[in-house]
């Protein structure tokens, strides 16, 4: 496999192998210090990004190569250049490409006419490489036998929730996304898509409009932001409206299993989607979380320069 377009490109095989890769990195982040020597790495971006552009550029440092920022506004590409183009000129010069936009179909587009790898920072839809951190640190926290553990994502169906069923469908976990019903409910395609790679992986998909019944004895409840980057800002009061009865609160947490822990993926927003006494509080595993999109991101660039993911 080339690129890491969406989540669902990888295999089970795929993630162990960059599971395992990033808790070495975890331990010595030079441990691969030439593997892109004179080599670069492109990072574009036409959303803002704190974790995602910090661990992509440090990653590539690590690895011994040079990343190249790139904003959505100083390329040709907002003049009207294709991304075909613009993927022919950047495969010439760069060993690697990493993109955060919104379209999915971008990416797609980008993917097909680089040369080198390209790899998913987020769009509208998914966010591969987040999901990667978020196993290693529910790895680190519960170990690899998942068995009769509930993963639980609370809150808007937006490309988190999608990312969060589709890689517990591969991963053979019990994934919950307990969203509002209608509009603000994950993509019916993407739940049919984890419910069939559920029936060869061993996954249970469940979605749910109730809050409660998702939380107890869950071993992890996680969320995100209510207003996504590109969110029409006209839908704000309708969409806190309806995600209230989903935000992570001591009473909710209090449902989850004696072991549990709290997740996001960051940037959070205090008193809207969690309080602070959780996301601050001992359950909480954010900070661990959010150094892992580094080791994440470096063992994802590794093997696919190396040709060693071998996707779905
Ligand atoms: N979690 C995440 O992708 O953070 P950034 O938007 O800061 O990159
Ligand atoms: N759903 C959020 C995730 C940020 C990492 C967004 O797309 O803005």
């Amino acid at each position: 496999m080339k690129d890491l377009l969406r989540t669902e490109d990888l295999s089970r095989d795929d993630i162990e192998l960059l599971l395992a890769t990033s808790a070495d990195f975890a331990e010595n982040p030079l441990r691969a210090d030439t593997a892109l020597r004179n080599k670069s790495v492109a990072i574009y971006m036409t959303k803002p990004s704190t974790r995602t552009r910090l661990a992509s550029e440090t990653a590539v440092a690590h690895l011994g190569g040079t990343p190249i920022f790139i904003r959505g506004d100083e390329l040709q590409l907002g003049r009207g250049e294709t991304i075909a183009d613009t993927a022919r000129i950047m495969s010439g010069y760069c060993d690697a490409i990493i993109i955060r936009t919104f379209a999915q179909s971008d990416v797609d587009e980008l993917g097909k006419f680089a040369t080198v790898p390209v790899i998913n920072g987020l769009t509208d839809t998914d966010h591969p490489t987040q999901l990667l951190a978020d196993w290693v640190t529910i790895r680190e926290n519960f170990g690899s036998d998942i068995s009769g553990r509930k993963f639980v994502y609370l809150g808007d169906g937006n490309n988190m929730a999608h990312a969060w069923l589709i890689m517990g469908a591969i991963l053979g976990a019990h994934v919950v996304a307990a969203t509002p019903s209608g509009k603000f409910a994950p993509d019916a395609a993407v739940i049919a898509r984890a419910q069939e790679i559920a029936k060869t992986s061993g996954a249970t998909i469940e979605v749910t409009a109730d809050p409660e019944s998702a939380a107890k004895g869950a071993s992890v409840l996680y969320t995100d932001v209510w207003m996504s980057m590109g969110d029409p800002e006209a839908e704000r009061k309708e969409k806190f409206a309806a995600l209230t009865p989903f935000a992570i609160n001591d009473r909710l947490m209090s449902l989850t299993a004696d072991d549990s822990i709290f997740m996001h993926c960051l940037p959070a927003h205090r008193g809207e989607e969690v309080e602070a006494s959780v996301i601050d509080g001992p359950q909480s595993v954010i900070w661990r979380e959010a150094f892992h999109r580094r080791t994440t991101i470096q063992a994802l660039l590794y093997h696919l320069t190396r040709g060693e993911i071998k996707g779905r």
